[in-house]
């Protein structure tokens, strides 16, 4: 799977922002990264308070990024080449334009009140503390009835109630729209927050989840061979299997989020920094591998549009950014699961940094700033924080080729683009033999010709240093052996075994014989080992 970024992927007609007919222009070089579906961000009719995902009507395209028969168009081109796409199902919120939420604050009788959760102050007072994702009150208060709504995003984006019939029904058939349209399936935004019971402050996997995610099963895509992902923050293993369980008829599969949390201070934000363990990460990643059984499908990735670049985050975006992004790429795509990789990730694209507030687009970002002023805290740290974990780092344009403006627009992009694009771009990287480009090629190749990469079972090495993370997969008599330095110091590895050939490796090396061998910074390698 691959993730599209509209806004920020390929623009066509030089207003600067990414649109429909960009994308299908960059299908072919898709096809020959050889994915076979993409997800795509928002594109439907928004304001853009929180870039798409706050949606003002379902079934028109925003007017930025082209028309419905664009849509139509990709859907179809993407067929042609064997790539499905899959939508962004924003069905927790809506945006305060919506026709829905327009009706519904205009008066307490009207037929759409009940499709938002509205709710009568306390003396005065908000209902309760909740507090939204994007800072400050999630309930907002709202002058023409005198009540108040709540917004777990932004106050432009109020949630919808999905304990009303006749909101789940209006979603499934704007689901079965877009299912009658020929794509693909649906990527759930937030979708764990649907059965949220606010009154109790109970906002995840709520008593109601998983029946509303039988019911949308039952009455869209079950039984058709549609693809669905859930973005669910809170799940555990346990959890997980409740959605990706087929026998259960919910999801293919969810999004955990419990990696790319161990950069944080445990109980804080993603805004506390603190240096990631690698033993951290190969607990985390086993228990996933191994936990699940053949009860629940894991999907696999490192980026999205909310995180940062991974070579940036945990590789090396000097001195070994190949390198590191390469053994990054071959420790996740050899894991049991589906790998997603977020535009611009297959040629290594860095994290952004800035200097002042003012570069920074994302909403998120930017309520942070203000909250963490008033709070006292100096600009210096909270740029840290926004340079190493701000959602503006994925956003950044694609980098196309080295002319200006990284062959993103010919007119001023939304979002600066990065001042690196002359060495990183795809062009460069396609004229490479050597590039982390084929890398991820390759590693895309392998998992549809092994069965072993998708069925076999996980084991990790314990007996390495921290910073090498080595693992085996085991599947009909046949074992891999993965080894990735996961550091920028040479470390040790011996295993007293002989191997039958190389899978794949960021090096020209041998890999005949595992004993005494000294790996270099960021070294990784598959193999297949001897019976
Ligand atoms: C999800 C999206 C994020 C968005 C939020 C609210 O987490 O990935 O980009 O801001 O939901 O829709
Ligand atoms: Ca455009």
């Amino acid at each position: 799977m691959y993730q599209v970024y509209p806004r920020s992927f390929q623009d066509s007609n030089g207003d600067g922002i990414g649109d429909l007919t960009g994308i299908i222009q960059r299908l072919d070089y898709l096809k020959k990264l050889g994915i076979s579906a993409i997800w795509l961000s928002p594109v439907y009719r928004s304001p853009n308070d929180d870039n798409g995902y706050d949606i003002s009507d379902y079934e028109q395209i925003m007017a930025e990024f082209g028309t419905m028969a664009d849509m139509e168009q990709l859907i179809h081109e993407a067929q042609q080449r064997e790539i499905k796409i899959i939508m962004d199902l924003v069905v927790n919120h809506t945006s305060d334009e919506h026709p829905w939420f327009i009706e519904s604050r205009s008066s307490k009788d009207n037929p759409y009140r009940d499709f938002y959760v509205w709710r009568k102050g306390l003396d005065g007072e908000k209902p309760n503390d909740l507090e939204s994702t994007f800072l400050g009150s999630a309930w907002q208060f709202d002058e023409p009835t005198g009540e108040y709504y709540l917004h777990l995003f932004s106050q432009k984006q109020p949630d919808l109630n999905w304990e009303n019939p006749d909101v789940r029904n209006a979603i499934y058939n704007m689901m079965n729209f877009w299912i009658d349209k020929g794509i693909g399936g649906f990527r759930m935004d937030v979708i764990d927050l649907v059965g949220k019971i606010p009154d109790q402050k109970i906002t995840g996997n709520g008593p109601k989840l998983h029946d509303y995610l039988q019911e949308m099963n039952a009455k869209t895509f079950g039984g058709k061979d549609l693809l669905t992902v859930g973005e669910t923050w809170g799940a555990t293993p346990e959890i997980a299997k409740l959605y990706s369980d087929p026998k259960r008829n919910e999801l293919s599969m969810v999004f955990q989020f419990e990696h790319v949390s161990l950069d944080e201070q445990p109980g804080k934000s993603k805004w506390d920094l603190r240096p990631l363990q690698i033993a951290e990460l190969k607990k985390v990643f086993s228990k996933w591998q191994t936990e699940l059984d053949d009860q629940g499908w894991n999907s696999l990735f490192w980026n999205n549009h909310d995180l940062p670049r991974i070579v940036s985050r945990w590789g090396n975006d000097s001195t070994y950014r190949i390198q590191s992004a390469k053994m990054l790429a071959i420790l996740l795509h050899m894991l049991k699961g589906t790998p997603y990789i977020y535009q611009g990730e297959e040629i290594g694209m860095t994290n952004r940094v800035i200097q002042d507030i003012t570069e920074v687009e994302d909403i998120e970002s930017k309520n942070m700033y203000i909250d963490r002023i008033s709070k006292g805290y100096t600009k210096t740290e909270i740029l840290a924080s926004i340079n190493a974990k701000g959602r503006d780092n994925a956003r950044t344009p694609m980098q196309w080729d080295n002319t200006e403006n990284a062959g993103f627009t010919t007119g001023k992009p939304w979002l600066a683009v990065q001042d690196n694009y002359h060495e990183i771009n795809v062009a460069n990287a396609l004229a490479d033999k050597n590039s982390i480009f084929y890398t991820y090629q390759k590693l895309i190749e392998l998992r549809k010709n092994y069965p072993l990469i998708i069925w076999g079972s996980f084991e990790l090495l314990t007996n390495t240093p921290e910073t090498v993370f080595a693992y085996y997969r085991h599947y009909q008599g046949e074992t891999w052996l993965i080894v990735c330095n996961f550091s920028n110091q040479e470390q040790p590895f011996s295993l007293e075994k002989t191997t039958t050939k190389t899978i794949i490796a960021n090096t020209e090396k041998e890999y005949f014989d595992l004993s005494d061998r000294i790996l270099e910074p960021y070294e990784a390698f598959v193999v297949c080992l001897a019976r």
